[in-house]
């Protein structure tokens, strides 16, 4: 292809100075070089698409201009020119790597023009063909990376699903009483609201009907929480943090249950520090964990049982591993039953209660200690239990105060 550069090296610079000017002639790029020597320097600082070399020069022979080429660019064609005596030796170059050789004298100009185009188009060729080879190459591994990239997201939405598959079993056998059961009670309230108003009896109608708004809210706090738990489980749910006092955490989530605690006449004591601790932290839901506690604490101790709810800090954690931060805990004891040692672990895990069976006395999905424990373990706590079964338990949130220094404390 005219524009290529093509180095001509002969000692001869009749020969030289005739291959030239054909190859100029015809387009090419030519430089020209007198020795071996001055041709090996050339090809070492020159990117020449083909060189033409006499066999026998002085310093340096054919095969030294042609080891030279090689060692530079193993593609580069190289031509040999050749007297009858060196014929043998020019073969030899072909096994070298030699491209082609032609007699000296070049008698066909043409020939060895024709012979130029045809090294050149395949120079040309295994160019391409390299070039093809690799992108071939990147495109395969990018391609085995891409298999490898959706085999483990496979992989691990199976896991999902496999895990998946568990809860919904566990959530099956459970939620279908826990659902149904205040379904049910809430058409059997619609029933009376019904009665009352064919009575006449809008008075005591309307209060079968705030009953009525009672049990849906009941019903719907379920269903939020089966919702609030599928998102965690998915690590679909976001902290929103903020500045958030423990002591306003304590106080507005037992304004929610106060009545409950009065309508079971359970003794309450409430334990807040001097100052309040002030975290970083997602403040809703760290109420929403703290409710889960206390519904649990009123839920399972007996009418006119004792209750307390504590909050303490920076106070060193229960558990043994050094953790690079202070603790805030905000911990809530009841006098209930208590927790088997055997049973301690399991109820953390989402549907799991000490009482599985059909006939059970409490209500509860049991998802609530799976929620509350999910929530501190988000803010880089943890929650925990201590029991002594028959006397009581204690549930603790544990929450890494704002890492290195002292804990932040403002006057309540
Ligand atoms: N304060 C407590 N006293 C005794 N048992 C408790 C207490 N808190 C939790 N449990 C046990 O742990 C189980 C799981 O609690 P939880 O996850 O809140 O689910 P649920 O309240 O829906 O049963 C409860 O069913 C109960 O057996
Ligand atoms: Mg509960």
């Amino acid at each position: 292809m005219p524009g290529e550069t093509i180095l001509i090296a002969d000692d001869s610079a009749e020969i030289r100075d005739a291959l030239a000017d054909y190859l100029k002639s015809l387009g090419y790029r030519v430089q020209v070089a007198a020795d071996g020597r001055k041709a090996t320097a050339l090809i070492d600082s020159h990117p020449f698409d083909l060189v033409i070399t006499d066999m026998q020069m002085p310093f340096a022979d054919g095969l030294g201009v042609l080891q030279a080429a090689k060692h530079r660019d193993a593609d580069m064609p190289v031509i040999i020119l050749t007297g009858h005596p060196t014929v043998e030796s020019a073969i030899g170059a072909l096994h070298e790597g030699a491209y082609s050789y032609l007699l000296k004298p070049v008698e066909s100009l043409d020939e060895l023009g024709f012979v130029v185009e045809k090294a050149l188009a395949h120079r040309h060729l295994t160019l391409e063909n390299r070039r093809l080879m690799e992108e071939l190459r990147v495109i395969n591994s990018s391609l085995a990376q891409r298999v490898a990239q959706q085999t483990e997201q496979l992989r691990e939405a199976y896991e999902r699903l496999k895990s998946l598959d568990q809860m919904k079993a566990q959530f099956v056998s459970v939620s279908s009483h826990e659902l149904r059961t205040p379904l049910a009670q809430m058409f059997i309230t619609a029933d009376l609201v019904q009665a009352q108003l064919d009575r006449g009896s809008v008075m005591v109608a309307k209060q079968y009907l705030a009953e009525l708004v009672a049990q849906g809210q009941r019903l719907q706090r379920l269903i939020d929480n089966l919702l609030d738990f599928s998102a965690m489980d998915r690590n679909e749910f976001e902290l929103e943090k903020g500045e958030c006092g423990l002591i306003e955490v304590v106080r507005a989530t037992l304004d929610l249950w106060r009545l409950r605690i009065d309508k079971k006449r359970l003794q309450l004591s409430v334990q807040l520090p001097e100052r309040d601790i002030v975290l970083t932290a997602d403040m809703a839901r760290l109420q929403h964990a703290l409710g889960q506690l206390l519904d649990n604490a009123i839920k399972f101790t007996p009418t006119g049982g004792r209750m307390a709810v504590g909050v303490a800090g920076p106070t060193p954690p229960p558990w043994t591993q050094p953790l690079p931060s202070a603790f805030a805990v905000v911990a809530v004891m009841d006098s209930g039953p208590g927790i088997p040692f055997d049973k301690q672990q399991a109820i953390f895990q989402a549907f799991t209660q000490m009482d599985m069976s059909d006939s059970r006395r409490f209500g509860g999905l049991g998802m609530g200690l799976a929620i509350a424990s999910r929530i501190v373990l988000a803010h880089g706590g943890r929650l925990t239990l201590k029991s002594d079964p028959g006397k009581g338990s204690t549930f603790a949130m544990w929450l890494p105060m704002r890492s290195g220094t002292a804990p932040l404390s403002r006057p309540r």
